[in-house]
């Protein structure tokens, strides 16, 4: 979708980029592309920062937004029958050449609600991984947490196995509106977590908010950014919600011909600058169009930064993404196969993709936007291409459009282009991945 045809409404459809080519993209025919950099000689990739993404897909209750891979109401026995096939796979993937002996940079725990596993469960996890691969040398060891599934004890347990940022998916202060979208947590339990949390001492805490929760209201909103304030955590991370195709709101809308229940897009803007705003007179700084950090020298987002520049990344777990010596590659998504799979002793790959160069350039172009800034000059030395020649006519639509200035080589979204950077990407995109569905 081009910056002119962005909807007003809250369609449903895919809005938020975190990759390119397009996920609907990557094919079967490129998994033994994948194997293939995963046996890649050690030597070629050991000064690639590397990272491990472990998908934790079990939820007490789905959200009636959520797109995500997620399971409920499983049994204890289900869970372990899952962490073990995770430690199964993270074996047959430390047993490929190019892993060697390298070390992880990053770790991050998503779901799901990883959260979800119990202290025993995540002890022998822990445990039994670090006889294939070890985060104690890592630099950020990140772990996704619902409120109302923490308790002392977990926690301990997390900050034992050596869990550095605690990222916490508040989403909203309003019970009401916690309910209607169908959070498994109310917001007592937010604050009794966030309390244990800080007792504790973790290096970095992450909190999530969601503008355009259904049911949101302007007096709400700002109630919401007073409460996040009062807390004070290193991170706050606000998404605008969407609705892609596969969420319970979007399902009704499908099957009973409903209008949106989420605000339209200009109110979400509005909504997450005012946030910026207030966030900002409070001591806070912008670092990308979701994010702003308290400290920008100390709270760093090693995930991310490292994740938008092309680093190695080995997904693990049901539907995770991953991204080896140039290739990406998908997981299975259903877990039943998934686990068959990993249990037969085979990696559980399902599509991938061999980017060209070009698309790896366009690639950490518009993951870089989302930033605010790029220093272009980088880009055109490590891809070997004069980028601003390049992406010279999307640039200048951008910048007559007011959502950018391009001063020399140095690149910076406006605040207006900040908050809706997302609708920006698809004009650097290939002709003919322009008008194709994203997942
Ligand atoms: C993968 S989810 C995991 C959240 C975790 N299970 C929990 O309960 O806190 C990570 C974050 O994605 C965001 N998110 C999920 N669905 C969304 C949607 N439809 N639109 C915008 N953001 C969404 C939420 O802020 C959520 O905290």
């Amino acid at each position: 979708m081009s910056t002119i045809e962005t909807p007003v409404t809250t369609e449903v459809g895919s809005y938020f980029i975190s990759n390119y080519p397009p996920f609907s993209q990557w094919k079967s025919d490129y998994v033994p592309a994948a194997l293939s950099a995963l046996d890649t000689n050690p030597a070629e990739t050991a000064n690639t920062p590397l990272g491990l993404y472990i998908h934790i897909p079990f939820c007490r209750k789905r959200c009636k937004f959520c797109y995500f891979r997620v399971y409920t109401n499983q049994n204890a026995k289900a869970i372990e029958d899952y962490v073990r096939a995770l430690i199964q796979e993270v074996e047959l993937i430390s047993q490929r050449s190019a892993i060697g002996t390298r070390d992880l940079l990053f770790v991050y725990f998503g779901g799901g609600t990883p959260s979800y596993l119990s202290s025993k469960q995540l002890r022998s996890l822990r445990e039994r991984m670090s006889e294939f691969i070890t985060w104690e040398r890592a630099k950020e060891v990140t772990f996704e947490c619902e409120p109302g599934t923490l308790s002392v004890e977990k926690l301990e347990t997390l900050k034992d196995i050596g869990i550095t940022r605690i990222s916490l998916g508040v989403e909203s202060f309003n019970d009401q509106i916690l309910e209607e979208n169908g959070r498994a947590h109310l917001s007592p339990e937010i604050f009794r977590a966030y309390d244990w949390i800080r007792n504790i001492g973790f290096p970095q805490v992450n909190i999530d908010l969601i503008a355009g929760m259904v049911g949101e209201t302007d007096e709400n909103w700002h109630r919401n950014i007073d409460k996040a304030l009062e807390m004070m955590p290193d991170n706050i991370t606000i998404y605008q919600m969407e609705l892609p195709f596969n969420t319970v709101y979007s399902k009704e809308m499908r099957e009973q011909g409903t209008q949106s229940p989420v605000a339209d897009w200009p109110t979400k803007r509005r909504w997450v600058n005012e946030a910026m705003e207030r966030l900002m007179a409070a001591g806070y700084h912008i670092s990308s169009g979701n994010e702003l950090v308290r400290n920008p020298d100390k709270d760093q987002f090693v995930y991310r930064d490292n994740v938008w520049r092309g680093c190695d990344l080995l997904g693990t777990g049901v539907s995770s993404f991953g991204h080896f010596h140039g290739v990406h590659y998908q997981n299975l998504d259903r877990i039943e196969d998934y686990m068959d799979t990993v249990n037969r002793g085979e990696l559980p790959i399902n599509r991938a993709m061999q980017p060209t160069r070009h698309q790896l350039l366009i690639r950490e172009l518009v993951l870089l936007m989302k930033e605010g800034q790029v220093s272009l000059d980088r880009l055109s030395r490590k891809y070997g291409v004069d980028v601003v020649a390049e992406f010279a006519e999307p640039f200048r639509n951008q910048q007559k459009a007011g959502y950018l200035t391009l001063e020399g080589t140095e690149l910076k979204l406006t605040r207006k282009g900040l908050l809706q950077v997302d609708s920006l990407l698809t004009e650097y995109f290939e002709p003919q991945h322009r008008a194709v569905r994203y997942t």
